[in-house]
């Protein structure tokens, strides 16, 4: 298995281009199970999540192609893929290929509303927590489907066609406010959605399936309007910029001092976490091309977060804000609210040199003068990354193993961190 080595020390200075948003990807991709036309997504990333969504979307007969590179695109340009869902030939979803990624039960949505069945392997257990589905089977059950657990699988049928209900969720859910919009846009009459999540990326999947001929109003509120249409047609869509990689790459141009550019950055998609890293000393500014990221010889001031649904700090950048908070002079405090057990990385920075005290959801952690380099290794994605940042600082040299989880969700990783003095590189294992 490959492994990335760091070897820490150098300001990272030059230009970022900040990729398509994973969490959007994902299930823009699932949306064009909803028509028989050609969905077609500009600006995609290159990550293994969005090939592996493709094996599971191919398996229900999507035809995926990609266009190859146009004058003046480089590596890091988005892709344009085109995605057409002409017939489903299969409503089940297997063990498999859903065991791998967790998103791609978020078939179920579509399936359901479009073939008025659906057979979808529980995803089943995941490192973050025990992730639940029964959020998603209430709703789907309120918009009329009879839904059976049977050996593992959720069954679903809806033998009349969806139709549309008041569905209101006992807690935030991106993924189960994905389902419902998907589903209800199919669905006969008006669907009500109360305590929808606000993430920029439901707002993303709810203008794609608007271009698509949907009726939804609300994308972006807690309370979301979906009026079902008869049926959906092709469109083009540019996915937006990933503010989770745009946080990851501005907290560590604040843990490296440097002068960073992330061109295509949107401030407004993570103005909490941009807020929290101003409160560290780091300068942030927006201009025409994105998002210039600073801090010059200062040191790391500690700040206190809680992670919180959108608007709030997001969960996914919490162990990365950890990793900053490491070197930072003095003590805050991170209290994760989203996941049960999300400080899987607090051992591994601890390898490092990291003093951090773990007190249920709520970890205290003590700035140190010095990280020294070790091996280290991280059972998922922001994790992983983490530990890239730490290792970015740390004395000697980091190896972080177990590399396939920064594959999932961050394209091209060192060399965009290469690119800006980084002395960071894959080796193959
Ligand atoms: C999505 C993101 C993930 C992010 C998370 C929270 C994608 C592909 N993934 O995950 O990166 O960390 O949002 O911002 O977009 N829950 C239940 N029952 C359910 C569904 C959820 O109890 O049926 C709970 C979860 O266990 C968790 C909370 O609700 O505690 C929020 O999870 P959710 O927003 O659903 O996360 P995902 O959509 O899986």
């Amino acid at each position: 298995m490959d492994k990335i080595k760091i070897v820490g020390g150098a300001r990272l200075n030059g230009v970022i281009p900040v990729s398509g948003a994973k969490n959007a990807a994902l299930p823009l991709m699932i949306a064009s199970l909803l028509s028989e036309e050609t969905l077609t997504l500009d600006n995609m990333p290159r990550l293994r999540d969005v090939q592996q969504l493709t094996h599971i979307l191919s398996n229900h007969g999507v035809d995926y192609s990609v266009n190859g590179k146009r004058p003046g695109q480089d590596a890091l340009t988005g892709q344009t893929v085109h995605l057409t869902a002409g017939s489903i030939v299969d409503t089940t979803a297997p063990y498999e290929l859903v065991s791998k990624m967790r998103a791609s039960f978020w078939v179920i949505g579509p399936l359901l509303a479009r073939m008025r069945q659906a057979r979808v392997s529980l995803p089943g257990g995941c490192a973050i927590g025990t992730r639940p589905v029964d959020f998603f089977i209430e709703a789907l059950k309120d918009l009329g489907a009879d839904i059976d657990i049977e050996s593992g699988y959720v069954v679903a049928a809806a033998r009349n066609g969806l139709v549309g209900g008041r569905i209101r969720f006992p807690k935030v859910s991106v993924g189960a406010t994905h389902v419902v919009l998907m589903a209800a846009s199919l669905a006969r009459g008006e669907t009500v959605i109360e305590n929808a999540a606000c993430e920029p990326e439901v707002v993303d999947v709810a203008n794609c399936l608007i271009g698509m001929g949907a009726k939804i109003e609300g994308a972006g509120t807690p309370t979301i309007h979906i009026q079902g249409v008869e049926g959906l047609h092709g469109h083009r869509h540019s996915v937006i910029p990933d503010r989770i990689e745009t946080g990851t790459y501005a907290m560590a141009v604040a843990m490296t001092g440097g002068d960073v550019m992330l061109e295509g950055a949107r401030a407004d998609l993570l103005e909490s976490a941009l807020d929290t890293l101003r409160q560290t000393g780091t300068e942030i500014t927006e201009t025409n091309s994105g998002l210039r990221v600073r801090r010059n010889g200062s040191g790391i001031s500690p700040v206190d977060i809680t992670t919180a649904p959108f608007p709030g700090f997001p969960t996914d950048l919490q162990a990365q804000f950890m990793a900053l908070m490491t070197k930072a002079e003095g003590a805050s405090r991170i209290t994760e609210t989203i996941f049960e057990n999300r400080f899987m990385h607090v051992q591994e920075l601890a390898r490092l040199g990291a003093k951090i005290s773990l007190d249920g959801q709520v970890a205290t952690v003590e700035g140190v003068k010095t990280l020294t380099g070790a091996p280290v290794m991280a059972t998922d994605l922001r994790a992983s990354v983490s530990l890239v940042i730490a290792g970015l600082v740390a004395d000697g040299e980091t190896t972080v193993n177990r590399v396939y989880h920064l594959d999932r969700g961050f394209e091209r990783l060192e060399e965009k961190l290469t690119r800006c003095g980084a002395s960071i590189e894959r080796v193959s294992g």
